[in-house]
């Protein structure tokens, strides 16, 4: 018998468990190892979900790694852990202590699953991925930030609640790092294939920019203890699936730049070709003037993380 599809998910919170139930649910791996300081909360989350995948009759089994060492040979492992955004916290408040808890998972990982790919979940969500690809020391291709999936599914989101109609054939497209400037770009956003300036004034899809940029907040905002998880659980299972199903699929994610768009050792939100091997390929759109400053912006400001970070002397003397 064939070695089964092993997924591990380190962080069990809402986000974690999300995603883990979405795997489940689709019956899209053999095993699911859901890893998590809160002992217990695992247990009982992966109890509850290998119960639920009994209902639904998927084969995915869901346990515990009651240590890190326990998260071996994973073919993906998704890193959710670290403090939440909090009303009032913005997403770089959490650099510091989530740079250090990126930093101890991602060591157990590159230890115990060395042939993982890894994608990258927590906030700060491209400083993170790239404390992870240093700290890991894989190949690029093989440490993926999710982000743009979520932010473009919620400008599609917002451009059919504008619209009314065309639910289910948006294609929003966002570049850039996940915070307040990243790139939505409505020039390649279409309706069924009818571009967006089409159907929308300049000033609604202005609205549709600026909301899609605070999508996040605004869901911290209504919810009051923690942020969004359903729509960012989702956009990481379908991550999953396409490296699982080796899909060659093209999706707004996470990577480490070495050259492309411009830009060198930062990681920024690019259109990549998911498959089997991680981001296979990174796919270079072409941007007007207006684009590259929004992109150029939006890449400086994770080039400030990361520049925080070396202050701080986070990676030692690698
Ligand atoms: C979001 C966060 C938490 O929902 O980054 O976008």
């Amino acid at each position: 018998m064939s070695k089964g599809t092993r997924v591990g998910i380190v962080g069990a919170g809402n986000v974690g468990a999300t995603v883990a139930y979405s795997l489940a649910m689709q019956g899209s791996c053999h095993e699911i190892i859901l890893r998590d300081n809160k002992i217990d909360v695992a247990r009982g989350k992966a109890l509850d979900m290998s119960q639920a995948a009994s209902a639904v009759r998927s084969h995915t089994v869901v346990s515990v790694a009651e240590d890190i060492s326990d998260l071996t040979d994973c073919d993906v492992v998704v890193v959710t852990a670290g403090s939440p955004r909090l009303p009032g916290m913005s997403r770089d408040d959490l650099l510091m202590i989530n740079a250090n808890i990126t930093k101890e998972v991602i060591v157990g990982i590159a230890k115990y699953s060395p042939d993982a790919i890894i994608i990258m979940v927590s906030n700060p969500l491209d400083a993170m991925t790239y404390v992870a690809l240093k700290e890991s020391g894989f190949d690029r291709s093989r440490v993926i930030g999710m982000a743009g999936i979520l932010d473009s599914s919620r400008m599609a989101s917002f451009i059919q609640e504008k619209l009314g109609y065309g639910g289910g054939q948006i294609r929003a497209s966002v570049m850039g790092g996940h915070g307040d400037d990243m790139v939505p770009l409505p020039r390649y956003s279409t309706v069924a294939g009818v571009p967006l300036t089409d159907v929308l004034s300049d000033k609604e899809i202005e609205e549709i920019v600026t909301r899609t940029r605070h999508g996040g907040a605004e869901i911290v905002g209504h919810l009051k203890t923690g942020s969004a998880y359903y729509a960012p659980a989702k956009s990481t299972s379908i991550m999953v699936e396409a490296i699982l199903k080796d899909t060659k699929q093209i999706h707004p994610c996470a990577v480490c730049l070495e050259g492309e768009y411009g830009y060198k050792d930062v990681v920024s939100g690019v259109p990549v070709m998911l498959g089997a091997n991680g981001a296979e390929k990174i796919i270079e759109v072409t941007l007007n003037d207006l684009e590259q400053d929004m992109f150029k912006n939006s890449c400086a400001s994770v080039q400030e993380l990361i520049d925080s970070l070396n202050k701080n002397k986070f990676f030692g003397d690698k």
